[in-house]
């Protein structure tokens, strides 16, 4: 097949690749499985009102998130460089303008953003390991659940203590580079994973609630749907792929050149949906049986799931596996923030991949405090979204990611020519098409409209 590029047909990338098909799924799988899915999606669509939240959430990530998914792999795989460095390449090949790695560079930023408080919550999971395992919990009542969690989150020596001790995993990994570590962590994450949340689901079914919390999740009641909610919607679905901010991009450049793009969004996009729903189906049954708030906010799983261990036989032990596998899960997905902003260091620098993380991960640390105070010292400064943690939050998440997204597919849709998307998709057949009609206007316009509607 024709296609512009330059010089050389195969590139390959200074990191190294993934060994196999079933790696590149693996890993990005676990980077898109995280925080997002377990801890973020459920408090989200508590605080927007649950039905009609959740079908904008299922739809942006079925027109919006596949063809970003599928745009930034793609145009990974063909730079073979950091984020930055391929979109500055392609945008020049396709003739377009070098300036196009500033959407490399906005990814590299919210890569740093979103892990300053990621680790902060994921530091909480690494709490939770060690009370659950103390059995704090057991046949303790829902007051106690809510009051251990208020006085952990309220002594900011103990949240910064953990925030850097998940740093310090985080580097850890990242540092040794792409091959090693990653695949076998997920192989073995996610179907654990799964299997818990089926068994956390068993006892809600069980909870007497289970169809309040249904009813909540999938009656959709559009009075309370605003545009606001909407944008929320539209930036959870972009966190929980993953996606918007070159991350997918940085593991597209270690694709092999054979593997389906398609295939691999698909299978991505489906655990990861199925993930979220799972812990929705999990979590609000419990809410509703133990009169809480579903609009609790950041605590709500952390105020929930440790009360159902807490009554279940063997709840110490389960409850224990389940924590540290919320921290693998977001072990997981704190790589694949960093990996803009380290692959580019070490590129564009020369610096040796060991440095680039221990200096990325200093900053994101530093970056973190302000999210570890937001819960106790600096609770009460608020401004524009609310606290420190949530201004953070809400830049990233409903700004930033839907930004780059709508960058990425306008990039992937407009300026790459039809020779280059069709040969990084295999053929132009109807997928193709779907994807080049999704990529060009659907998802592009969807954004816009969205954003703009929000803001204004
Ligand atoms: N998708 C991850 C989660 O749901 C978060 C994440 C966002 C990871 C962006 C990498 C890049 O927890």
């Amino acid at each position: 097949m024709l296609s512009n590029r330059a010089g050389d047909s195969k590139r390959s990338s200074l990191h190294g690749h993934w060994s196999s098909r079933m790696a590149f799924i693996l890993a990005v799988t676990g980077s898109a499985v995280g925080l997002g899915n377990i801890w973020k999606f459920p408090y989200i669509a508590g605080q927007n009102g649950g039905g009609a939240f959740v079908l904008v959430y299922l739809v942006c990530v079925i027109v919006i998130g596949m063809p970003v998914m599928m745009s930034e792999i793609l145009i990974g795989r063909r730079g073979r460089r950091n984020p930055v460095a391929t979109m500055e390449l392609l945008g020049k090949e396709e003739g377009s303008s070098s300036h196009w790695r500033l959407v490399g560079t906005l990814g590299v930023l919210a890569g740093i953003l979103i892990l300053s408080y990621y680790s902060v919550i994921a530091g909480w999971t690494l709490a939770y390991v060690v009370k659950s395992a103390s059995g704090v919990f057991v046949g303790a009542s829902a007051e106690a659940v809510g009051e251990n969690f208020a006085s952990f989150v309220g002594d900011w020596r103990l949240v910064a203590l953990c925030h850097t001790l998940f740093m310090g995993l985080a580097v850890f990994v990242v540092a040794r580079g792409v091959e090693r570590g990653l695949e076998q962590a997920v192989r073995f994450m996610v179907p654990a994973l799964l299997f818990l949340m089926l068994v956390l689901l068993g006892y809600s079914i069980n909870s007497g609630y289970f169809g309040e919390g249904v009813a909540f999740m999938f009656t959709p009641d559009f009075e309370r749907l605003t545009w606001n909610s909407v944008l929320a919607a539209l930036g959870q679905a972009f966190f929980t792929l993953s996606i918007g901010m070159g991350a997918i991009m940085a593991y597209g450049a270690y694709l092999p050149e054979e593997t389906s793009i398609t295939g691999a969004s698909a299978a991505v996009v489906t655990a990861d949906t199925a993930i979220a729903m799972l812990a929705g189906l999990a979590i609000f049954p419990l809410v509703f049986a133990n009169n809480l708030d579903p609009a609790d906010g950041p605590g709500l799983v952390f105020d929930t799931l440790p009360l159902a261990f807490g009554q279940m036989a063997g709840g110490v032990f389960f409850s224990t596996v389940f924590f540290v596998l919320l921290a693998f899960a977001a072990w997981t997905s704190a790589i694949g923030l960093m990996e803009p902003a380290v692959a580019w260091i070490v590129e564009r620098f020369s610096k040796t991949r060991a440095q680039a993380t221990v200096m990325t991960g200093s900053i994101i640390w530093l970056v973190g405090l302000g999210s570890v105070l937001s819960f106790n010292v600096l609770a009460d400064l608020k401004f524009l979204a609310g606290t420190i943690f949530d201004n953070v939050d809400y830049l990233t998440s409903n700004i930033m990611l839907p930004l780059g997204g709508l960058l990425i597919v306008v990039f992937a849709g407009w300026v790459m020519c039809r020779n280059s998307t069709a040969d990084e998709l295999g053929g132009s057949g109807t997928l193709y098409k779907a994807w080049r009609l999704l990529a060009r206007f659907i998802a592009p316009v969807g954004i816009l409209f969205v954003l703009i509607n929000a803001i204004k």
